[in-house]
């Protein structure tokens, strides 16, 4: 009997799938745009490894569009019998067809950040208060909640007693959530926030940013129309505009997410899974995605600064010298 595995990204109700064929070993990899650099490298890297391990490999990419990619989806599985679907990434929501999930450990990422944070203000000794602002993800990506959720652990505690203000007052996550994670729309944002809260002169000491595309924008928002001291700014992703930044000193770290460790990850779900082995999963109990708790496996973000880069980011071959420049 045919088997299929497919991987997918849930992006609103977006998907990034990787459908194997056993018989056929043909995998279909539908990614959810090409408008952010991680998605095309994913993609290029799940294609590259599918490849080396033999399979025939069918990659898409769906321009944010949740029909596009549905047809893309369908196409690619309707050929087969039984369907096992891996949700690559981003957790597919409210559907029990998601058999298994490979991610990076979400909420270890807002840890990071909020850590970061902590230490670099000396949350904890330094007398503050200190300002900060917040830019989160795309209220329609699941990770975007666990984001947030693990910075706003670290700092909440702060900001209640005092030692961290947020002038804007926005805090909540519907507040400071980022729509398709644009860079554009985190500055249009951020622009707004820094004319009608910081006009008088005062600093921005922080602003926490769940990842790279909407720090950029914040970045790009404070170039153009704040002259006080430059913050403290989180991301994650090191995307090359962003890693450029850090060396420029107009970011202060971002968070490593090896995407070749995640695609290798699941090409070894996937094989596992056609050979019909007990598939590799470390978390079986904090992927609910309101139908069922998904099995999953989680990378491990890494700590990237401009201390770091160099290290992980050019001597691994993940970047060449050169990109950076
Ligand atoms: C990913 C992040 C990425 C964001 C925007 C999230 O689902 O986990 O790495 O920055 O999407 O592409």
């Amino acid at each position: 009997m045919k088997k299929i595995v497919a991987l997918l990204l849930s992006l609103v109700m977006m998907l990034a799938c990787v459908s194997a064929l056993a018989d056929g070993q043909k995998v279909g990899v539908s990614m959810p745009t090409k408008d952010l650099q991680r998605w095309n490298q994913d993609g290029e890297n799940m294609q590259k490894l599918l490849e080396a391990a033999g399979y025939e490999v069918d990659l898409q990419f769906a321009s944010n569009d949740v029909q596009q990619q549905l047809n893309q989806v369908t196409n690619m599985i309707n050929s087969g019998a039984n369907v096992v679907v891996i949700a690559y990434d981003r957790l597919l929501m409210e559907s029990d067809a998601v058999s298994y999930y490979a991610t990076f450990d979400n909420y270890k990422v807002g840890t990071v950040q909020g850590t970061y944070i902590k230490e670099a203000l000396d949350l904890d000794n330094a007398e503050g208060p200190f300002n900060m602002e917040i830019t989160a993800g795309d209220p329609g990506d699941n990770n975007a909640n666990y984001f947030y959720s693990g910075a706003m652990d670290v700092l909440n505690p702060y900001i209640e007693a005092g030692k961290l203000v947020v002038k804007s007052g926005q805090t909540a996550f519907s507040d400071v959530a980022t729509p398709t994670w644009k860079t554009e729309v985190a500055q249009t944002r951020a622009e707004g926030i820094v004319s009608s809260y910081y006009a008088d002169g005062s600093n921005i000491d922080v602003w926490l940013c769940s990842n790279d595309s909407t720090a950029l924008g914040v970045e790009n928002a404070l170039e153009a129309s704040y002259d006080g001291e430059w913050p403290i700014i989180t991301g994650q992703d090191c995307d090359i505009s962003n890693v450029k930044n850090m060396i420029a000193g107009k970011q202060s770290m971002s968070v490593f997410k090896d995407t070749r460790t995640l695609a290798e990850q699941v090409v070894k779900m996937v094989g596992q899974i056609l050979a019909g082995e007990t598939v590799d999963v470390n978390d079986t109990e904090t992927y609910n995605n309101g139908k069922i708790t998904v099995p999953s496996f989680l990378c491990e973000p890494v700590f990237a600064d401009v201390n770091n880069y160099e290290a992980l980011l050019v001597d691994s071959g993940y970047y060449t010298a050169d990109q950076l420049k």
